[in-house]
């Protein structure tokens, strides 16, 4: 091989390096930018409502750590274009008010651009999802057995996979979810409160589910342990 060729391979492989190294450098910031805009320092208070990391989340608002990447991404953009809404709080607001309130300035105007949506949304979905939280009267076991059965019945797994724990791809993990969040999110998909992204698809599948049926699902489906999987 001549010697010129060998150092214009040589300075390749230098370069390729280099852009390796950089990429990964690349992936690394977006990761800590991502921590940046959730919170505590800095950033967007994501924290407050969604806890450390988002796994406590206060009241019966979302756990959000571990959460489908694409799912995040659309959701946040959702609720800051208003194309989400949410059934009433206890102040007689949409729940989704709050975050909007957060995310946007009074004059409408967007507080987080795309690329740092992505980010959030990289970092949330890298985090360990929550453990189950426990009810401070244990459920009938015979109860949480039928909630089983009613998931089977809807079909549910169609989509979100058995458990809740293997959702199609951007459509939401629903396992170890907070049981009251899980009832609202039911319902207002059921009753058409809730029509962003492609809740429209799951309409037909709850449409028959009464408030019962899916109070049952929701307390099955919030013991289930992702992180045990
Ligand atoms: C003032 C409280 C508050 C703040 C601040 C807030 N959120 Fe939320 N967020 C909520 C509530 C409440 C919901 C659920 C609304 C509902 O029940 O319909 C939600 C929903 C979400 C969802 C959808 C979860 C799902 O399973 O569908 C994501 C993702 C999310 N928030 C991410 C964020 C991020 C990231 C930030 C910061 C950039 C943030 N939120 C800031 C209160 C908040
Ligand atoms: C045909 C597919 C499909 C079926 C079947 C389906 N879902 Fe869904 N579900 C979705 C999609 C898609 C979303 C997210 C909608 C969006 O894009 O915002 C969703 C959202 C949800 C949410 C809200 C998740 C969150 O984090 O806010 C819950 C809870 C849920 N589904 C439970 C169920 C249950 C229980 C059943 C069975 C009774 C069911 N789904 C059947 C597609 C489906």
């Amino acid at each position: 091989m001549n010697r010129t060729i060998a150092r214009l391979m040589a300075l390749t492989l230098i370069a390729i390096g280099l852009v390796t190294v950089s990429v990964g450098m690349a992936v690394a910031a977006d990761k800590d930018a991502g921590k940046s805009i959730y919170g505590p320092r800095g950033g967007y208070g994501c924290i407050a409502c969604h806890g450390i990391n988002g796994k406590r989340a206060i009241q019966d608002y979302p756990n959000i750590a571990g959460q489908d990447k694409k799912y995040i991404e659309q959701q946040i953009k959702d609720i800051m274009n208003g194309k989400r809404v949410g059934s009433p709080n206890a102040e007689g607001k949409p729940r989704t008010e709050g975050m909007k309130g957060s995310l946007v300035t009074p004059q409408g105007k967007p507080r987080m651009d795309n690329a740092q949506i992505k980010q959030v949304a990289a970092w949330l979905a890298g985090q360990e999802p929550a453990a189950p939280k426990a009810p401070e009267t244990p459920y009938d076991p015979a109860r949480l057995e039928n909630g089983k059965g009613l998931y089977k019945k809807y079909n549910c797994k169609n989509c979100h996979g058995n458990d809740g724990l293997k959702p199609l791809k951007g459509y939401p993990f629903i396992a170890g979810q907070k049981r009251d969040y899980l009832i609202a999110q039911m319902k207002d998909i059921r009753d058409k409160v809730r029509k962003n992204g492609k809740s429209g698809v799951m309409v037909g599948f709850v449409k028959k589910a009464s408030d019962e049926d899916i109070e049952v699902i929701a307390e099955y489906l919030s013991q289930i342990n992702r992180a045990a999987k």
